[in-house]
């Protein structure tokens, strides 16, 4: 049978994440991860946090931190508010970890091997109050086309032109304020990915079933302009992984270090040894090594739109480079952007929720239905509080939220806390079993697709054929005339809530749990026999009633919570 091997984009170790990042990679990874499982499939689903590059060391000295300790506090923080949103990583690694340092270096070391790694001397910035080199966005001065005093050395945001940081008048460090800067001749090493082009295009063309989002953006940047690039894979950095050939030093590259989108994907890889490590698996090599096993492995990537070049070109240019046997990508599952309130969410600027923030105010599941329900798939998305407050009144609260309490409390009621006996099914009966068939049926399609809005759509189906069910089978009144076929009537019912929580885990863990705990089972086997999965409770298993599963969001709330993030993250 069929392993999968699942990763998420691995989150930027510079903050806690907003929602847009959430919806965009790891939140849809992990409904698949649950999915997967849930059907019985061996399932290895990897994330991690991506800790090196000049963003984080400049996180790092705004928290006052050494580098090395905030990337440690961050990770833990990352991963604690991961475990609060339900995320079922199997393992949350460390791209800083010992394993992808020397991952990275075998790496670089192979494709030197292979005559795709050459050295090119170039002239760059360095800041002698900083002691460093300086990428070109953190020199500022004046613009020389329009006079912006905030000029960027990569770009002039004032006017939008393309600078190079020896255009600026009077430049600056932006990390110091110093104006002591001179250039510097410095070495670096490029991978020759041009070199791999036919061979990334050969590749790309025989995925005929990805996302049209994820070709098209990897045939754009293989094909427009100059086509693939080859790029440089070093820096002048203090943090990260220092450049080797393998175990060996590297002349002339000394006190350099790859740089961050070069060491980072490796990391997914890492992440599996680093779970062997940590005693949660015993062989990393079946699930990436096609000469141990990898075969049988489908690699799934989930990632929003900005990450597709590294996944498409150069991540497998790594991989294709080495001329080593790892595991390849089979489907790249990739996303447009949710925007918040009219503008977009923004780390920078401290704007939209965040994921911490989120769960202060309400659970995990509330935000993961509101979020995979409304996943930036085909287009852009936005976050509107009216529509999230809509949405979970209407598709949490009042669909399946009641159904569950109005029939636990029906029955307690008139048959007790167990369920009731006698009766059979009927006409209406098989009606809703040929429905939920078909729609369990079509819900699993989406879900094996990875059509996460139109799973979300069918789920809900799902449980509005429950909730019309007992609408027009109306126990309540049935009860009167034929007290046997209302007991046949409940006992669907809360065998209905068993089936609901089996189907509803992979978007709302939580509620399922209740709702299984509710029905003193643990019992979760897929339901591919429909009706045989409405008997799994039997006459005379015992209930509870379960608290309110979901409470409505009152118009005060909405008020005051958009209010709170209205402006910025402080
Ligand atoms: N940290 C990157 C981002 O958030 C994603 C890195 S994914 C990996 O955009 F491939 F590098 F692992
Ligand atoms: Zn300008």
């Amino acid at each position: 049978m069929t392993r999968h091997l699942i990763t998420s984009a691995i989150p930027y170790i510079n903050g806690i994440k907003h929602l847009g990042n959430l919806v965009g990679s790891q939140l849809p990874a992990d409904l698949y991860a649950r999915y997967q499982r849930g059907r019985g499939r061996e399932v290895l689903f990897l994330c991690a946090t991506d800790e090196h590059g000049t963003p984080a060391e400049l996180a790092a000295a705004k928290a006052g931190k050494p580098v090395a300790e905030y990337c440690a506090d961050m990770h833990e923080v990352q991963a604690r508010i991961a475990e609060d949103f339900r995320l079922s990583f199997d393992h949350f690694g460390r791209s800083s970890s010992a394993r992808n340092h020397a991952l990275t270096q075998h790496f670089a070391g192979k494709l030197a091997d292979a005559g795709l790694i050459r050295e090119v001397s170039e002239r760059q910035v360095y800041s002698n109050a900083d002691g460093r080199f300086l990428p070109d966005r953190y020199i500022e001065g004046t613009c020389p086309n329009c006079g912006y005093d905030k000029a960027r050395g990569d770009q002039c945001e004032n006017c939008t032109k393309q600078l190079d940081p020896t255009d600026l008048i009077e430049p600056r460090s932006a990390v110091s304020g110093s104006t002591d800067l001179e250039v510097r001749e410095t070495k670096h090493l490029y991978l020759c990915q041009s070199a791999l082009r036919d061979d990334l295009d050969a590749w790309i063309d025989s995925k005929g079933d990805w996302p049209i989002l994820t070709t098209s953006i990897a045939k754009k940047w293989l094909h427009d302009g100059d086509g693939l690039q080859d790029r440089g894979i070093t820096r002048d950095l203090d943090w990260g992984v220092p450049v080797k050939k393998g175990a060996e030093d590297w002349p002339g590259m000394e006190g350099k270090v790859f740089y961050v989108w070069f060491d980072a994907p490796n990391e997914y890889i890492a992440a599996s040894q680093e779970w062997v490590d940590a005693g949660k698996g015993s062989d990393w090599e079946r699930w990436w090594r096609t000469d141990k096993g990898a075969d049988d492995v489908t690699y799934t990537q989930f990632m929003g739109k900005d990450n597709v070049p590294f996944h498409t070109l150069s991540f497998p240019a790594t991989i294709l480079g080495s001329g080593e046997p790892w595991k390849l990508v089979d489907y790249i599952k990739s996303f447009n952007y949710l925007n918040y309130e009219g503008g977009q969410f923004s780390t920078s600027q401290g704007r939209g929720i965040f994921m911490d923030q989120a769960l202060a105010i309400l659970p995990a599941d509330y935000w993961r239905w509101w979020l995979l329900s409304h996943a930036p798939e085909s287009s852009d998305s936005e976050f509107v509080w009216e529509n999230f407050q809509a949405s979970v009144n209407k598709d949490l609260a009042d669909v399946l939220g009641n159904f569950v309490s109005r029939i636990t409390k029906f029955c307690r009621s008139k048959f007790g806390e167990a369920v009731p006996e006698g009766g059979s099914f009927g006409p209406q009966e098989e009606a809703l079993i040929a429905e939920l068939t078909t729609r369990i049926r079509a819900y699993e399609g989406h879900m094996e697709a990875m059509e996460v809005r139109k799973s979300a759509a069918e789920l809900r189906a799902i449980w509005v054929a429950g909730n019309e069910y007992l609408q027009s089978a109306a126990p309540w009144s049935t009860f009167k005339e034929d007290p046997e076929q209302a007991a046949a009537q409940v006992r669907l019912g809360l065998n209905l809530i068993r089936l609901y929580a089996v189907l509803s885990a992979p978007f709302i863990p939580d509620a399922s749990a209740k709702m299984l705990a509710a029905m003193g089972t643990d019992d979760q086997v897929w339901p591919d026999d429909v009706a045989a999965a409405l008997s799994a409770l039997p006459a005379g298993h015992g209930f509870t009633v379960p608290d309110v599963l979901f409470a409505k969001i009152a118009d005060d709330d909405r008020e005051t919570w958009q209010a709170q993030f209205a402006g910025q993250r402080q």
